[in-house]
C-alpha cells in the first residue's frame, strides 16, 4: 500500500555517475578520500561504462585528469585531449549511454583556478573563450551534453553561440547554475587533482548565505540558453532545489557532491550508518526537494538497490 501512496520515485535512470579518466592503460587507482570511485585509463573505463549502461543507469558525466597542466588550461580543449579521447571511445562502445562533458578548467591548468588568471586573479571574460572551445571540442568528439561548472558569467551564451557556429545546434547546455563555494568539493579535488594552488574560489562560486543570489544565477543562465540546470551541493541546499523548482520549468538536476559521498561512506564504514538506507534516503530527498535527476556517485548502487 505504500507503494501505492508514494509521492516521490527514485529510479536508477534517475541518477548520472560521475567519473574520472587519466592517461595510460589498465589504470585503476582508487581515490583514497572516496572509497569505491577511481581514477580510470580508458580502456577501463570504456568497460566500466558498459556495465553503467547495462544498470539503466541515466548517463555518465566525465572528469579528466590530463598527462600535464599549463597556465593555458591547453589541455582542456584539445582535440586529442583526456576527456575528448574518452568521449570518443565511450561513445564507439555503449552508443545508447548519455554522455555529458564536464566543462571547466581548474582539472587542466597549472595553478588550479577554473579560469585565466590576469594580475593575480581569475579573468572572467577572458576565460569565456577557453570555455567555448572547450565546449566545441568536447561536442565535437561525441559528447550528448555539455555542463559548464567554472561559474564565469556570460559562459552559457559564449558556449552557446560556439556551438551553433560550429553546427552543434542540437547539443544541450546543463548549467551548473547555482554552484556554491563550498567545502564538500574536497574530496572531488584528491580526485580531480584540481586544488587551487592559491587562494579559493569564492570571487566565482556562491556564497551559501545566499539564496535569492541562486536564482538570479538561474535565471540568467536560462536567459541566455540553458537547456538544464544545476543546483550543486544538493543535501545542505535542499531549499535552493525546492525553491528552483517552483520558480522555474526547465529540467533540473541536482549534484550529490564528493563531500556528501564521503560523509556517509565513512560513516557507514564505521558501523554508524547504514549504507544502503543512508543512500535511498538522501537520493530520494533530494528528488523529493524537486530534482528531476540526480548526479551521484553511489548511482551503481542505487541501481543495484533499486533494481
Ligand atoms: C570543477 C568542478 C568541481 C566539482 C565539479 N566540477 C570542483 C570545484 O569546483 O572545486 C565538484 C564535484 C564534487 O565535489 O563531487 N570546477
Amino acid at each position: 500500500m505504500r507503494d501505492l501512496v508514494r509521492e516521490t520515485r527514485l529510479e536508477p535512470g534517475d541518477c548520472v555517475l560521475p567519473l574520472f579518466v587519466c592517461p595510460g592503460e589498465e589504470v585503476r587507482r582508487e581515490i583514497n578520500s572516496m572509497p569505491g570511485n577511481y581514477q580510470m585509463s580508458i580502456d577501463v573505463l570504456v568497460r566500466e561504462c558498459e556495465q553503467v549502461a547495462e544498470l539503466g543507469i541515466g548517463g555518465i558525466i566525465l572528469f579528466g585528469i590530463p598527462v600535464s597542466k599549463d597556465e593555458e588550461a591547453s589541455g582542456a580543449h584539445d582535440e586529442s585531449g583526456i576527456v575528448q579521447q574518452a568521449v570518443r571511445a565511450v561513445k564507439r562502445a555503449s552508443s545508447k549511454l548519455i554522455v555529458i562533458t564536464d566543462v571547466c578548467n581548474c582539472e587542466y591548468t597549472s595553478h588550479g583556478h577554473c579560469g585565466k588568471i590576469v594580475d593575480g586573479d581569475v579573468d572572467n571574460d577572458a576565460t569565456l573563450e577557453w570555455l567555448t572551445r572547450a565546449a566545441v571540442s568536447h561536442a565535437r568528439s561525441g559528447a550528448d551534453i555539455v555542463a559548464p561548472s567554472d561559474m564565469m558569467d556570460g559562459r552559457v551564451e559564449a558556449i552557446r553561440n560556439g556551438l551553433d557556429a560550429a553546427g552543434f545546434k542540437n547539443t544541450p547546455i546543463l548549467s551548473y547554475a547555482a554552484k556554491y563555494a563550498s567545502v564538500f568539493y574536497g574530496p572531488f579535488r584528491e580526485a580531480a587533482e584540481s586544488a587551487p594552488q592559491f587562494g579559493d574560489r569564492r570571487s566565482y562560486q556562491m556564497d551559501p548565505a545566499n539564496a535569492r543570489e541562486a536564482l538570479r544565477e538561474i535565471e540568467l543562465d536560462l536567459e541566455e540558453g540553458a537547456d538544464m540546470i544545476m543546483v550543486k551541493p544538493a543535501m545542505p541546499y535542499l531549499d535552493i532545489i525546492r525553491a528552483a523548482r517552483e520558480r522555474f520549468d526547465a529540467p533540473l538536476a541536482a549534484y550529490q557532491v564528493s563531500g556528501e559521498f564521503s560523509m556517509i561512506m565513512a560513516a557507514a564504514r564505521n558501523g554508524w550508518l547504514d549504507l544502503d538506507r543512508a543512500i535511498l534516503e538522501s537520493l530520494t530527498s533530494i528528488r523529493r526537494a524537486g530534482a528531476d535527476f540526480i548526479l551521484t556517485y553511489f548511482a551503481k548502487d542505487a541501481a543495484r538497490l533499486l533494481g
